[in-house]
């Protein structure tokens, strides 16, 4: 029999229903200090709604047990957990896996995932992460799915089905949440948690269209950013989470602020103690206070002194309460808290996950590895690091259980001798052990250089400010290009980051650079399915990888100029002391078979609103190896009444070609995508004439092209 929730509300007495509106931390903190207190105590007084930070099948039913059986009207509890990149399994971070450019893929990694983290008892995941970011100085642009908006809303719809599933109730499914809420990703000079100015414009081009396609994809809940936006703090920020979200796109799920933000309205500025900020979050429509204890300590003086009606916190707590009944929690302490054990499809699918992730970035022919090698050096701080491998918030990962590149490479070619060394460390120490390494450098037919960052130098609260290597690495990485040089030997350099770094001295001496980002469980193996051509990569890149720290922010879909750079004329736009391009354009990334794009067509010259467009390009596979195309479709809005970007991705396509053959690629428009926010912001479509172009990454020199005629409709 369905729940009253009407009835259950209106037996709630206000202690009660604020402690629907409360999250605390049920086990240990990940990324703040813990609110004291005897939990258990509150959970069966009603003064806690859900917890997070808590996983394990049998503590969540034990809890559950406590807030079902021994509280007064028996609220199940929303368990809440930061499933980012998987629960136990470890996938790619966000952003290596978003260079899969593979919906089917983000979607089968969310599903799992799910699977893993409902079958612990988790209800709620702290995922999708939706910033889009430009700025690589911010540690958290791994988190996302890069630099562009329509990569992340394909990402968030995904994502989104993977987790939800069909129907909430379902044992494997977990209410997303959409984060963060909105423009974290600018963070002014990369820092977190820092201010974000964002023009109008850039909000409903950029910043919106990834929640707004979240809130169609049917995401259950959305988490408000930490920062202020141009000096309003999201968590308190009426017109875009009430005005915005609720009134504008219709949103009825719950808003779930992030970890203390009530608390930190204070720091910011806005409110002058916790009643204020209470008052300030519950009318912005902020349902649950994960972590601060403004609700619970301020809502009933801020309702006292009539700062909120009884009528906003009500609404709240129905909607809590609601997504309790869509999750199926009322109908047992089991729900979903039943260890099944591992999916035995779990491990091939985050090595596939993995290998998709990787983007080599350069090859000089030292890639794939020949089979007749005899003796690899393995150097690097990342060489033996498996616990670095999963990277940034892999909470209930097994982080020792990790495939390090050694083991990876080891077993796959177990009769090539493998000398490894660290070096030096990832972020500190001196360079004592160069020598060593470069020794067994000298023993070997082959180095490989295994650098980066460690895996929390990415992530949250790890902005930086210089993208180079860090710690000694360079010295390391120096000294073995030379080596190599010296003695004939091919040097191939692995990059283990969550962001692009920034190293063109290395780009231009190493015989072959990947992009390995953290791949986490399977990472090893991956990297050696790469590496040995066991698989022909396929990543491309989610975002532009600068030159210099100087260039950023860095995005191909710039706005056009009146002075576009050319290289004879001085007055027009780039850098005295560096090149205006990126070290490689977004979309870049090479395969073992070079292809190319002919014969673009289009099904019609002109077009309006309505219709929808066809277009279709012939891929050929020029190479001796099996291997599978990126297509990248663009628009171009030549003429508008709003300067539009240079290129802006509609669309992205794979297909797998064998050795030496061709096939056709189609893409559907709908021509209304080609609408953008006017002068005023309101949607407009106008006629005039419309550039296409296709092509393997955002480098428009390289792009096959035809124009098309909007007409009025
Ligand atoms: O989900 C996270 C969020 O992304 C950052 N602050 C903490 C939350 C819960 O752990």
């Amino acid at each position: 029999m369905a729940l009253d929730l009407k009835t259950l509300l209106a037996d709630m007495t206000l202690e009660e229903k604020i402690g629907q509106l409360t999250m605390t931390a049920g086990s240990y903190a990940v990324t703040g200090p813990i609110v004291g207190g005897d939990v258990e105590a509150a959970i069966r007084a009603g003064r806690i709604g859900s917890l997070l930070n808590l996983w394990g099948a049998t503590e969540i039913a034990a809890i559950q047990k406590i807030a079902m059986e021994e509280s007064r009207l028996g609220i199940p509890l929303i368990v809440g957990f930061d499933v980012l990149h998987g629960h136990r399994m470890i996938f790619p971070l966000p952003l290596a896996e978003a260079c899969a450019f593979d919906p089917a893929l983000w979607r089968a990694t969310a599903r799992a995932a799910a699977r893993e983290a409902a079958a612990d008892g988790v209800s709620m995941v702290f995922a999708p992460m939706l910033d889009v970011a430009r700025d690589p100085r911010w540690g958290r642009i791994a988190e996302g799915a890069g630099e562009d908006p329509f990569v992340t809303c394909e990402f968030a719809k995904a994502k989104i089905a993977g987790f939800q599933g069909e129907d909430l109730a379902a044992p494997a499914a977990v209410a997303a949440v959409a984060k963060h809420f909105c423009a974290y990703g600018a963070a002014e000079g990369g820092r977190d948690y820092a201010s974000a100015d964002v023009s109008e414009r850039a909000l409903h081009e950029v910043y919106l269209p990834p929640f707004a396609a979240a809130i169609e994809a049917g995401c259950a809940a959305i988490m408000p950013a930490f920062m202020d936006l141009a000096g309003v703090p999201m968590t308190a920020h009426q017109p875009l989470l009430r005005g915005w979200l609720r009134e504008a796109r219709g949103f009825e799920g719950v808003i779930v602020s992030d970890y203390n933000a009530l608390a930190e309205l204070m720091r910011h500025g806005v409110a002058a103690n916790l009643i204020e900020a209470a008052a300030l979050a519950l009318r912005a429509g902020v349902d649950i206070d994960m972590m601060s204890s403004a609700y619970a300590d301020g809502l009933p003086q801020a309702l006292a002194r009539g700062l909120v009606t009884e009528e906003d916190i009500d609404a709240c707590v129905h909607r809590v309460l609601e997504l309790k009944q869509k999750l199926g929690l009322f109908d047992g302490v089991l729900r979903g808290a039943r260890r099944q054990g591992r999916d035995s499809a779990e491990p091939a699918l985050a090595r596939d996950a993995a290998r998709r992730s990787i983007v080599l970035l350069t090859n000089h022919g030292a890639l794939p590895l020949s089979p007749s090698l005899r003796k690899i050096a393995l150097i690097g701080p990342l060489s033996e690091a498996a616990g670095e491998m999963d990277g940034s918030w892999a909470a209930a990962g097994d982080r020792n259980a990790a495939v390090s590149i050694l083991d990876g490479l080891t077993a796959a070619l177990p009769t090539t001798e493998m000398f490894c060394a660290a070096g030096v460390a990832v972020d500190y120490g001196n360079a004592a052990g160069i020598a060593d390494a470069m020794a067994l450098c000298e023993e070997a037919e082959l180095i490989i250089l295994c650098l980066g960052e460690s895996a929390e130098m990415s992530g949250e609260a790890a902005s930086r400010a210089d993208l180079g290597l860090p710690g000694r690495q360079r010295e390391l990485a120096e000294a073995a290009l030379g080596l190599g040089q010296k003695l004939g030997r091919p040097v191939v350099a692995l990059l283990s980051s969550g962001r692009p770094l920034t190293l063109p001295w290395l780009f231009e001496r190493a015989d072959a650079v990947a992009a390995t980002w953290f791949l986490g469980a399977e990472a090893g193996h991956a990297i050696a399915d790469v590496l040995t051509g066991q698989f022909n990569p396929v990543g491309r890149l989610a975002l532009s990888w600068p030159r210099a720290v100087g260039q950023i922010p860095l995005f191909y879909a710039a706005r056009p100029t009146g002075r576009p750079f050319a290289a004879e004329d001085h007055y027009t736009t780039k850098y005295i002391d560096c090149a205006v391009e990126p070290q490689f354009p977004f979309g870049h990334g090479l395969s073992y078979s070079p292809f190319s794009l002919e014969e673009f067509a289009a099904g019609r010259q002109s077009f309006c609103a309505r219709d929808t467009l066809d277009f279709s390009v012939e891929v050929h596979n020029l190479g001796p190896l099996d291997g599978e195309a990126t297509v990248f479709l663009f628009a171009r809005d030549l003429v508008a009444s709003v300067a539009r970007p240079v290129l802006e991705l509609k669309r992205f396509g794979k297909i797998a070609l064998p050795a030496g053959e061709s096939g056709t690629l189609r893409f559907a428009l709908a021509a209304s995508e080609l609408a953008f926010p006017g002068v005023d912001f309101r949607p407009c479509f106008e006629p005039g004439a419309f550039e296409f172009s296709v092509g393997f990454d955002a480098d428009p020199r390289r792009h096959r092209k035809l124009s098309l005629q909007a007409t009025a409709p």
